[in-house]
């Protein structure tokens, strides 16, 4: 049985080293966003994206080193979505990662500056990254990229703040969870594939994981913030209803909710038993991601 715990601490401390390494240090010019970079990424957060792409490397190649670089990107990219997120223009939220906003403690401006910034170093980290196979680190961008822009994460906010007020709709949901956080995560396990050199076959079907788990992963978010505490999550909680987001739970109610988040655990664990070999990493990171309660 693989101690999870004990897997995802020793998993977080390798991609917080790596984060070190490529974050400008606090003593560079201009130090305060240094700082503002800095104070985001490490203040907190679980994780999962990297380890999820560390794991699907493993998989394919039996070490995480080739998908460190990747890993980076991926945290480096998150942390700017989660800054730019928070935002007053966004969903004016005072605490993130159990700690005040960016924009609370360094002011809108440089919270602004500090997501650009850390969105611009994800790519710098990935095509500076020593390619395992040629063509690699371009098929790493172009993953990061895709799922980033206004054809993924972008775009979902766009419909996340659109729809605010908004009767939901199953339709309208399913854009807006599919953008806003299944494409980062099913980017997170193709590139943990490409980087592991999976064969294509593979790489569409981990993908398919991604997504479907991205998509649980969401779920378990809009549950969590109508039924956990703030002390338990590091953010707001009741902020959803508040702003009447379409959610999982504005849509379903808690019960039904919990229901469709168990149904795409499953349909995630599908997709994972139709991969060239078993991934048991895989299966326990998928059941911690609907499970968890942070
Ligand atoms: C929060 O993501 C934003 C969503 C996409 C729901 P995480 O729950 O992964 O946040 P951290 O990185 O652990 O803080
Ligand atoms: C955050 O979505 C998703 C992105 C930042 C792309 P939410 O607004 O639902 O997540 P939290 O609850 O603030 O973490
Ligand atoms: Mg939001
Ligand atoms: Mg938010």
């Amino acid at each position: 049985m693989l101690k999870l715990d004990s897997f995802l601490e020793e998993r977080r401390i390798v991609v917080d080293a790596a984060l070190d390494r490529f974050l400008p240090s606090e003593s560079e010019r201009p130090y305060i966003l240094h700082q503002a970079m800095r104070y985001s990424i490490f203040c907190g957060g679980k994780r999962i994206r990297p380890i999820l792409c560390m794991a699907a490397a493993d998989l394919f190649c039996d070490s995480y080193e080739p998908a460190i670089g990747a890993s980076v990107a991926l945290e480096l990219l998150h942390t700017y979505t989660l800054i730019h997120d928070d935002l007053p223009a966004m969903d004016n939220d005072d605490l993130r990662r159990g700690k005040p906003t960016s924009h609370k403690v360094y002011g809108e401006a440089n919270a602004i500056l500090a997501g650009d910034s850390l969105l611009t170093l994800a790519f710098e980290v990935l095509a500076g990254v020593e390619p395992s196979a040629p063509g690699q680190a371009s098929r790493l961008i172009y993953e990061l990229a895709r799922a980033s822009g206004s054809r993924g994460v972008v775009g979902g906010q766009y419909e996340d703040l659109a729809s605010e007020g908004k009767d939901p709709t199953a339709d309208q949901l399913d854009f807006i969870h599919l953008n806003k956080t299944a494409a980062l995560i099913r980017a997170a396990c193709r590139m943990g594939a490409i980087a592991g050199g999976a064969s294509e076959d593979d790489l569409e079907k981990i993908g398919v994981f991604g997504e479907r788990i991205g998509l649980a992963f969401q779920a378990a978010d809009d549950l969590l913030n109508a039924t956990s505490t703030a002390e338990q999550l590091g953010k707001a909680v009741g902020s959803d209803a508040e702003r009447e987001k379409m959610t999982y739970v504005a849509l379903y109610g808690i019960d039904q909710a919990r229901e469709k988040t168990k149904a795409l655990l499953r349909g995630a664990m599908s997709a994972l038993q139709a991969l060239s070999r078993p991934a048991p990493i895989l299966e326990s990171l998928a059941t911690f991601i609907v499970q968890r309660k942070s």
